[in-house]
């Protein structure tokens, strides 16, 4: 467990609570690629070139107005089912990207860090991972959550498991317990999750942690999603009032 663990000031939950203020964390499900891909009469592999390119825009967009996170969904634990040839494609695209990209994230000081499980990913990426992790460390503003091989159970199940390693004879555990040892248990709750491509379903993201996010579901395709779109699915949420199981105070 390298990291701190802050707890949260009656400042920042405050801040949360109040309807206007702007979402700290967004989670996004980028999905439509491959209709999108259909739509143009081009390969699946072209849309998930173009949904990178939307990927790359709307990281920008978020560092432009100060997010502080952003957790992108890029393969999950269940997209191992899809063809060889796509998964195949899709790790490579993923680690041309983290490769070909540092100047990127320097230009726009994003630090980037992963969700997942390393484990079980073809050695070249997890060393892109690591290595585009290690040197962005240092960038103070918005940090890229990239969600490779990352699925909701498998992080609960994987927080467990090492809550049992650390604690030998261990009987009972404790929320407090199993949040401290999920993949980043230092950045906040997302406050809004955002489904592109029209379905409406969570397909296993983020499942401990969007307990109490704003869903915003979006018809529009990902590789057609530009900074506009994410704006006005932050206006959607900043109209919204959150209780977290509270009541209503006026
Ligand atoms: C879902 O569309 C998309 C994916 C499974 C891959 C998303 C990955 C990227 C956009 C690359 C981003 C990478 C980084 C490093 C940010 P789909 O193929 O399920 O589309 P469909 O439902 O229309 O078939």
């Amino acid at each position: 467990m390298p990291e701190e663990i802050p707890s949260f000031s009656q400042e920042e939950s405050d801040r949360q609570k109040s309807t206007a203020a702007m979402p700290v964390h967004i989670g996004i499900i980028m999905d439509g690629n491959g209709r999108w891909a259909r739509q143009q009469g081009k390969a699946r592999t072209q849309g998930h070139m173009e949904g990178l390119e939307a990927a790359k825009r709307i990281v920008k967009t978020c560092a432009d107005i100060g997010i502080k996170y952003l957790t992108l969904y890029a393969f999950s634990t269940e997209n191992w089912k899809r063809a060889r040839t796509e998964v195949s494609f899709l790790m490579r695209l993923i680690k041309k990207h983290l490769k070909k990209e540092y100047d990127f994230y320097r230009r726009n000081r994003v630090r980037v860090v992963h969700c997942g499980d390393l484990a079980g990913m073809p050695a070249d990426v997890v060393g892109e991972i690591e290595k585009v992790t290690a040197d962005t460390a240092r960038f103070e503003g918005l940090t890229a959550n990239l969600a490779i091989n990352y699925g909701g159970r498998d992080e609960i199940v994987r927080a467990v498991n090492r809550l049992l390693v650390e604690n030998e004879g261990l009987h009972r555990v404790s929320e407090e317990n199993i949040r401290r040892h999920l993949d980043h248990p230092w950045i906040p709750d997302p406050d809004l999750i955002i489904r592109t491509g029209g379905e409406i379903r969570l397909s296993n993201f983020l499942l401990w942690e969007l307990a109490y996010a704003e869903l915003y579901f979006s018809p529009k395709l990902w590789p057609d999603w530009q900074g506009k779109d994410l704006l006005e699915a932050i206006q959607t949420f900043r109209q919204r009032q959150r209780r977290f199981g509270d009541v209503q105070k006026d």
